[in-house]
């Protein structure tokens, strides 16, 4: 495996970055097989078009758009939700260093992305069915009461 695949381009994080990533799997929001990187979205949609153009149609694809029609774009309190990876090492930073993670994506549910686009056929290390617990981690009974997996989970794309 090598090391520039954790290397996010467009960032340039650190060797600190690297290694927390290497120990991502202990923490991250949705736990991978193995240890990835947050790519985008816009990285999945060569291959996964129909998922892609549904994803985009959902109140996921402009959560970032939310909290920016409220002056919260970058409130603490608010971003855990509204972004992905927001505490991952390589998730979402800020709309400088990150934007290519803002709103909630498809790595929010499926995990991180980056060992999968290396080897999409032979390895498998994305979550393939995200279950109700992944989606409890911002719908929550606080935020989100009447929240009905069987149902909601047919609307993500
Ligand atoms: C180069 C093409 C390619 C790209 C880019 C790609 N994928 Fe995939 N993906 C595949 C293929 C091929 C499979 C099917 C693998 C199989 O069935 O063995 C797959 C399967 C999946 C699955 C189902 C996993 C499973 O084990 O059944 C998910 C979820 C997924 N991809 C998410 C993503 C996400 C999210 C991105 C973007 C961050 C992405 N993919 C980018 C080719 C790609
Ligand atoms: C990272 C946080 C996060 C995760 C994980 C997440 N959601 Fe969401 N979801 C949101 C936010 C935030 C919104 C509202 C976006 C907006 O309107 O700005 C939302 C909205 C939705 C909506 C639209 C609600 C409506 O009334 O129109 C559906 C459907 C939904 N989520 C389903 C799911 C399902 C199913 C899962 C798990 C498989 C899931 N979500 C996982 C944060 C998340
Ligand atoms: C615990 C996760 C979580 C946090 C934290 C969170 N949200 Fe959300 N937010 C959601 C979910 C889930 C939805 C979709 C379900 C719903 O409509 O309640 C949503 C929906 C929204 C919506 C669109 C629906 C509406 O009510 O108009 C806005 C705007 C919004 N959030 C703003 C914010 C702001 C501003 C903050 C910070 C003060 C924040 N959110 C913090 C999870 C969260
Ligand atoms: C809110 C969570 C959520 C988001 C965001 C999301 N997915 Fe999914 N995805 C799911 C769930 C849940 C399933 C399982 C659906 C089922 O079993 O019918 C799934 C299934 C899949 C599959 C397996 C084939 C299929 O369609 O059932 C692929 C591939 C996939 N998603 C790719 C993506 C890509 C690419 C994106 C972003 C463009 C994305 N997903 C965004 C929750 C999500």
């Amino acid at each position: 495996m090598s090391i520039s695949g954790f290397l996010s381009p467009s960032s340039g994080r650190s060797i600190a970055g690297l290694v927390s990533a290497l120990l991502l799997s202990a923490c991250a929001q949705v736990q991978p097989t193995v240890a990835a990187d947050y790519i985008g979205a816009l990285r999945c949609v060569k291959c996964h078009a129909a998922q892609y153009d549904g994803w985009q149609k959902t109140r996921h694809a402009s959560a970032m758009a939310s909290l920016e029609r409220e002056s919260q774009s970058e409130s603490t309190s608010c971003l855990p939700c509204h972004v992905t990876g927001y505490d991952a090492p390589m998730g979402y930073l800020d709309m400088n260093a990150t934007p290519e993670l803002a709103g909630v994506q498809c790595e929010s549910c499926h995990g991180p992305a980056s060992a999968h686009l290396k080897n999409p056929e032979q390895v498998r290390t994305m979550v393939p069915r995200p279950g109700v617990d992944s989606c409890r981690k911002c719908h929550t009974p606080e935020q989100d009461s009447a929240f009905d997996y069987e149902n909601m989970s047919k609307k993500v794309h």
